[in-house]
C-alpha cells in the first residue's frame, strides 16, 4: 500500500478559499489520486473523493459532523444543537422527526402553497421590467414554507424573513463582511423562532394541528423532554432555511432550460416519458451545478481503509462536487446531459449533491424529495405557465464563490402569464431563448422586481 499523497502546502486555507469547488478536484488531478491529506485552518485533513469514497464516509455511524466544519459556516447552517450534530440513537430519533415532516407525502400541501404563490406573483411580474428570478424564488419558496410551517406573515415580515434567511445561506461559504451578514441576521431569525416556540407551547399562538411548527415545539427527544427552546428553533429554522435555498437549484434549473435548448425541447416534446425526463432533468441540475463543495465528517471510532489507518477524531472531507463530476462516475461530466439519468444505476454513493448513504439511518440530506418535486414544479410552470425572455445579462458562475450563483441571479423580462384550459398547450419555441410575446411600447416606466432589498 502506497502511502496517501501530501499536499505540498504548509497550509491550504487561502487555496480553499481561491479554489473552492475545485479544490480538492484540482489536487486529487495533480496527485493523481481520490484520496489525500492536506492542512486546513492549522488542522491534517484527509480529502477523498469518489464512489468508493463516499461508501466508505457514508457507513452509519462511522463519522460525527461534530468540530467538523469551519464555525462561520456551521452557525449559518444546521447549528450548535441540530440533527446534524448528532450521533447514534440520539440522532435516528430526531431524524425520524424530520423525515414524518418530509417524506413524499407530507410535502404535497407546501408543493400546492408553492405553486398557487407562483401564478399570484406572476400578475405582479407581467408588469415590471425585469424580474430577478433567483430573488423572487427564494420570496415565493419562504412565504410557501412558512404558511405550511402553520406560521403566518405579513408581507413586511415576508420581506424581512426572506432577506434573512438569504443571507444566511450566501454567507455560508465565506468568511468576512458575507458572513458576518449572514449571522448578524440568523440572531433576528432566531429570536423570532424562539418567541414563535414559547409562544405555541403557552398556547398563546395557534398553529394547525399537524403542522411542522406544532411537531417540533411538542417534539421530544429519546428521554422524553421537550426539545431546549433554542434546539427547536434552529430545528425550525433547519426546515425554513434550507427550503428558501432550493431557490439556487430553481434559478440553475431556469439557466440550463436557457443553455440548453435540446433539453427544453424534450420537456416540451409532448412524448410519453415527458415526466421522467423532467426527473432526469432535475437530477442533472443537481450533478452539474455546484452548491455544497464538500462535507465535513470526524472520525468516531478508528477504522483501516485501503490500508490507511483513521484514528479516531481524524478530519475528513468528502468531495460532493468532484463526485459529482468524477469522470470514473459520468461519462463527459462538465456536459449537461439529462439523459445520462435513464441508465444512472441509482448508487447511494455516486451521486451525492445533498450527502449520500441512508437518509434514515445516516446524515443525508432530510430534505431531498422535497428539493427534487420543489426544482420539478418550478420547472413545469417556468415552461408551461409563463412566456418570458431573457436579456442580456452576465450569466457567468463564479466557481470561487462559495455558494456559487449566477452572477446576475438570472434576469428573466416581458414576462407574460399564459393561462390553460386543460391540458397545457405549450407555445414556446425550442432552440430559440424565448418568444417575444409583447411589444417594446408596453413596458415603459415598469419597475425591476426581484431586487428589492438584496445586494446585487
Ligand atoms: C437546497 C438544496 C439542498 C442542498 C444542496 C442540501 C444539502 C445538504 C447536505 C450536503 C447535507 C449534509 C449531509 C451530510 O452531513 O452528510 C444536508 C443535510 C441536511 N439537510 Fe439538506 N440540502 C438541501 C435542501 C434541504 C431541504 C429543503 C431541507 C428541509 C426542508 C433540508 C434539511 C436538511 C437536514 C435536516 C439535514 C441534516 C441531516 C442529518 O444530519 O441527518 N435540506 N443537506
Amino acid at each position: 500500500m502506497k502511502p496517501i499523497p501530501k499536499d505540498k502546502a504548509l497550509d491550504s486555507t487561502l487555496a480553499l478559499l481561491r479554489e473552492a469547488y475545485n479544490f480538492i478536484p484540482n489536487r486529487c488531478g495533480r496527485l493523481r489520486s481520490d484520496m489525500f491529506e492536506t492542512r486546513l485552518m492549522g488542522q491534517k485533513v484527509i480529502c477523498v473523493s469518489g464512489e468508493a469514497g463516499a461508501a466508505m464516509f457514508y457507513q452509519p455511524d462511522r463519522f460525527t459532523r461534530q468540530h467538523a466544519m469551519p464555525p462561520t459556516a456551521l452557525l449559518l447552517l444546521q447549528d450548535i444543537g441540530s440533527v446534524q450534530l448528532l450521533d447514534g440513537e440520539a440522532h435516528r430519533r430526531r431524524k425520524q422527526m424530520f423525515m414524518s415532516i418530509l417524506k413524499p407525502d407530507s410535502i404535497a400541501g407546501l408543493i400546492r402553497l408553492f405553486e398557487e404563490q407562483w401564478h399570484s406573483r406572476l400578475k405582479q411580474w407581467e408588469n415590471a421590467e425585469q424580474v430577478v428570478l433567483h430573488h423572487e424564488a427564494e420570496q415565493l419558496l419562504c412565504g410557501a414554507v412558512c404558511a405550511w410551517a402553520g406560521l403566518t406573515l405579513t408581507d413586511a415580515a415576508l420581506r424581512q424573513r426572506t432577506r434573512e434567511f438569504s443571507a444566511m445561506i450566501d454567507g455560508a461559504g465565506s468568511v468576512g463582511p458575507r458572513n458576518w451578514t449572514g449571522i448578524r441576521l440568523r440572531s433576528r431569525t432566531e429570536d423570532w423562532i424562539r418567541s414563535v416556540i414559547v409562544m405555541i407551547r403557552a398556547g398563546h399562538m395557534q398553529v394547525p394541528e399537524g403542522s411542522v411548527a406544532q411537531t417540533i415545539a411538542w417534539h421530544r427527544d429519546a428521554d422524553g423532554k421537550l426539545l431546549d427552546t433554542e434546539v427547536a428553533a434552529v430545528e425550525l429554522v433547519n426546515i425554513l432555511r434550507p427550503t428558501v435555498a432550493v431557490a439556487r437549484y430553481i434559478t440553475f434549473a431556469a439557466l440550463a432550460l436557457h443553455r440548453y435548448p435540446q433539453a427544453r425541447e424534450r420537456l416540451l416534446s409532448g412524448r410519453d416519458d415527458d415526466d421522467a425526463y423532467l426527473g432526469w432533468f432535475v437530477q442533472e441540475v443537481r450533478r452539474f451545478y455546484p452548491f455544497f463543495p464538500a462535507v465535513g465528517g470526524r472520525v468516531r471510532e478508528e477504522f483501516t481503509w485501503r490500508g490507511l489507518h483513521f484514528e479516531k477524531g481524524t478530519w475528513v472531507l468528502l468531495d460532493v462536487y468532484g463526485t459529482n463530476h468524477d469522470p470514473r462516475i459520468w461519462k463527459d461530466p462538465q456536459t449537461f446531459r439529462p439523459e445520462r439519468f435513464r441508465d444512472w444505476n441509482a448508487s447511494a454513493f455516486n451521486f451525492i449533491p445533498q450527502g449520500g448513504g441512508d437518509v434514515d439511518l445516516g446524515h443525508r440530506c432530510a430534505g431531498e424529495w422535497l428539493t427534487i418535486a420543489l426544482v420539478k414544479t418550478a420547472t413545469r410552470l417556468l415552461l408551461s405557465s409563463m412566456h418570458y425572455e431573457v436579456p442580456q445579462q452576465d450569466l457567468r458562475i463564479d466557481m470561487s464563490r462559495m455558494p456559487a450563483i449566477p452572477e446576475s441571479r438570472f434576469v428573466i423580462s416581458r414576462v407574460r402569464h399564459v393561462f390553460h384550459t386543460a391540458p397545457p398547450v405549450i407555445e414556446m419555441q425550442a432552440g430559440q431563448d424565448l418568444p417575444k410575446a409583447q411589444g417594446a411600447g408596453g413596458l415603459h416606466g415598469r419597475r425591476d422586481i426581484g431586487n428589492e432589498g438584496h445586494a446585487a
